[in-house]
């Protein structure tokens, strides 16, 4: 069975390459590169044995679509390409939404006209805006995002739902990430941002390797238990694997399908960097600044659904994503460039 993995070089993408070669599926990656290296899919290589078949190409491009659909048996795409930096989609909207919704519009358009009508899309808990409910259940409403970004994911779970509506032949599979932070065990595949980072844990490592000289913790005034601001932190690895046990959840022919990817604990910034400094012996300078615009005080997951439909639980705790974070950014201080 081969799954093709759009965005596969990326951050996320990579790691569940890893883990779908493990289980034992034949990998296709298409990547544009924007975002990543391809250097990723050769320590992909280092970990498996075995380098996924690669197409170098955009998934707005029909031409390498169907050329992919044609030299390969695809059973399911598993879709992570896509553009997320928030701030930047605040800035270029336009790019956002054509990259991310006319590219979907297109990888979907090809895939059906190809037979194939199973797709797990990487969907955020940003679509559930200021949450109803902490935690977050699947039935919370989806609620305003914050920016076109945020935009992008909630409209297309809205799209992607509404084709498997119309023809129930579609199984589509929703997950949504909490804040995926660490890198694999082995330290040699993780996150590799551009420039300075925007989320906390690449900013964090990025102070601990002395590129930034201090964390700006952003806001302490929230109604959290110290202040700062509470997040769903999940392993990368774990969140990698929940790819592989939703490919199940596809192989049963499961229609429409929602599941948060989270481990249902949630940490404030400050609890981050005292784990962060406990598990790697780092002392992490930092200073209270105002809060980021768009930010919500607390957003952590109720994952009971995908523990009960999928049998997945994330198996990482929060020394095990700060110490994996740290070996990477370490072993690696320019990324796959290093
Ligand atoms: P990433 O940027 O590392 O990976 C995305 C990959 O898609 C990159 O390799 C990039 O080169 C590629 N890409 C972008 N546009 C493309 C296009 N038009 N055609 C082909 N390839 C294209 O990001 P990631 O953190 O691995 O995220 C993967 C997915 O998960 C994204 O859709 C992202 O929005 C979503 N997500 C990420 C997070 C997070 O915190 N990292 C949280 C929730 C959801
Ligand atoms: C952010 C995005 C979200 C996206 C997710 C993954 C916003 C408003 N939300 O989530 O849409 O899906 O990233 O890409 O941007 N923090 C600091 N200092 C920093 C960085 C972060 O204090 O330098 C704090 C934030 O205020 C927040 C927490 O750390 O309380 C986590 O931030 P971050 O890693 O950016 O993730 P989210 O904001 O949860």
């Amino acid at each position: 069975m081969a799954i093709l993995v759009t965005g596969g070089a990326g951050y996320i993408g990579s790691h569940t390459c890893v883990e779908l070669q493990n289980a034992g599926y034949d990998v296709v990656v298409l990547d544009n590169l924007s975002n990543s290296s391809e250097k990723s899919l050769e320590r992909v290589e280092a970990l498996t044995g075995k380098k996924p078949v690669f197409y170098k190409g955009d998934i707005l491009d029909r031409d390498i679509l169907n050329k992919i659909f044609a030299e390969n048996k695809i059973d399911a795409c598993i879709h992570f390409a896509g553009l997320k930096a928030v701030g930047e989609s605040v800035a270029k909207p336009w790019e956002y939404y054509e990259n991310n919704i006319a590219g979907t519009l297109t990888l979907v358009d090809v895939m059906r006209q190809n037979g194939c009508k199973n797709i797990i899309f990487s969907s955020s808990a940003t679509v559930y805006g200021n949450p109803a409910q902490i935690p977050i259940t699947e039935e919370c409403p989806k609620g305003q995002c914050t920016n076109p970004y945020g935009w992008t994911k909630s409209m297309l779970e809205q799209i992607l739902s509404d084709m498997q509506k119309a023809d129930n032949e579609w199984n589509v599979i929703l997950l949504r990430y909490f804040n995926p932070i660490g890198a694999h065990p082995s330290g040699t595949m993780g996150e590799n941002p551009n420039g300075i980072p925007n989320n906390l844990m690449p900013y964090i490592t990025q102070v601990a390797v002395g590129k930034l000289p201090e964390l700006g913790i952003f806001g302490d005034d929230y109604d959290t238990p110290d202040g700062t601001g509470v997040r769903d932190y999940i392993h990368v690895v774990d969140l990698a694997d929940g790819h592989v046990k939703a490919l199940k959840k596809i192989e049963e022919n499961a229609g429409l399908c929602i599941y948060n990817l989270g481990t249902g604990v949630g940490y404030s910034v400050l609890d981050i960097v005292k784990n962060f400094e406990k598990a790697n012996n780092i002392k992490i300078p930092y200073q209270i600044k105002p809060r980021r615009a768009g930010d919500v005080a607390t957003c952590y997951s109720d994952a009971t659904k995908a523990k009960e439909e999928l049998g997945w639980t994330a198996k990482y705790g929060i020394e095990d994503m700060c110490r994996d974070s740290w070996n990477w950014q370490k072993n690696n201080p320019n990324g796959y460039d290093s």
